[in-house]
């Protein structure tokens, strides 16, 4: 090879290393904040915009995450905490009261059953 096309194989070489590692270091960064989350339920599919609450709508992650602390990374699932065990609050519960609660206090949101349960 000559030394100006070593020159340029070298930069691609390079190039590509930095595009590679951007790449790795990208999907490392878990767990995301979720953009949407699709719930199939026995009374129709339910999309939650995640997004659209957090930015939009301009609520914040404790309003939501209620057993979390700032600076403690990342929020839990509530599902860790609420599943249907014994007297245990199940998650289609406590979604039910949290969603529903802020859509009537705020009286926007849907509040009836095929508005959330659309599909
Ligand atoms: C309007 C309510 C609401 C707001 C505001 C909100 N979240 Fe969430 N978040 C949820 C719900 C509901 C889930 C899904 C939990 C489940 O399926 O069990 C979730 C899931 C998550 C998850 C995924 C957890 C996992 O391990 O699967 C992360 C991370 C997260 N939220 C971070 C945040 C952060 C950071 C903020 C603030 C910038 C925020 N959320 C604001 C309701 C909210
Ligand atoms: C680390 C555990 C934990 C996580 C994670 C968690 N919760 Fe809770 N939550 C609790 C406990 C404990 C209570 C009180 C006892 C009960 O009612 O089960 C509670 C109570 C509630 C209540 C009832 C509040 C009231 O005033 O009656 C709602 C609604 C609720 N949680 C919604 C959520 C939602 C929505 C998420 C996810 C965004 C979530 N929780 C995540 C532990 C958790
Ligand atoms: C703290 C307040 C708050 C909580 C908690 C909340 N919402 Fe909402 N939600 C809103 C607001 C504000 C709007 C915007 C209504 C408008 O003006 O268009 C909205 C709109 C919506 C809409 C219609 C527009 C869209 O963004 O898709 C759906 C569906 C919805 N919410 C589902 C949910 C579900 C499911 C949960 C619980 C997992 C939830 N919301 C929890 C405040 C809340
Ligand atoms: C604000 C949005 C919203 C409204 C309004 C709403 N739901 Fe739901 N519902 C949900 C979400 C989100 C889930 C998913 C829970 C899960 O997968 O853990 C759910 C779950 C369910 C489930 C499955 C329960 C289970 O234990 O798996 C049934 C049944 C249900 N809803 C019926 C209804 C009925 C009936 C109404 C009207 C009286 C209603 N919902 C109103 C959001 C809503």
């Amino acid at each position: 090879m000559k030394k100006k096309e070593k020159m340029v194989a070298c930069i691609i070489m390079v190039v590509m290393l930095i595009i590679g590692a951007a790449g790795y270091s990208m999907v490392e960064k878990k767990p995301d904040i979720p953009i949407r989350l699709l719930y199939k339920t026995n009374a129709g599919k339910v999309l939650f915009d995640h997004n659209m609450h957090s930015t939009e709508y301009d609520i914040g992650c404790i309003d939501c995450h209620h057993y979390y602390e700032e600076g403690e990374g990342m929020p839990l699932s509530c599902i860790e905490c609420h599943y249907k065990d014994g007297d245990n609050y199940s998650r289609a519960e406590a979604f039910h009261s949290q969603c529903l609660d802020c859509h009537k206090e705020q009286e926007t949101g849907p509040v009836k059953c095929g508005e959330c349960h659309v599909m």
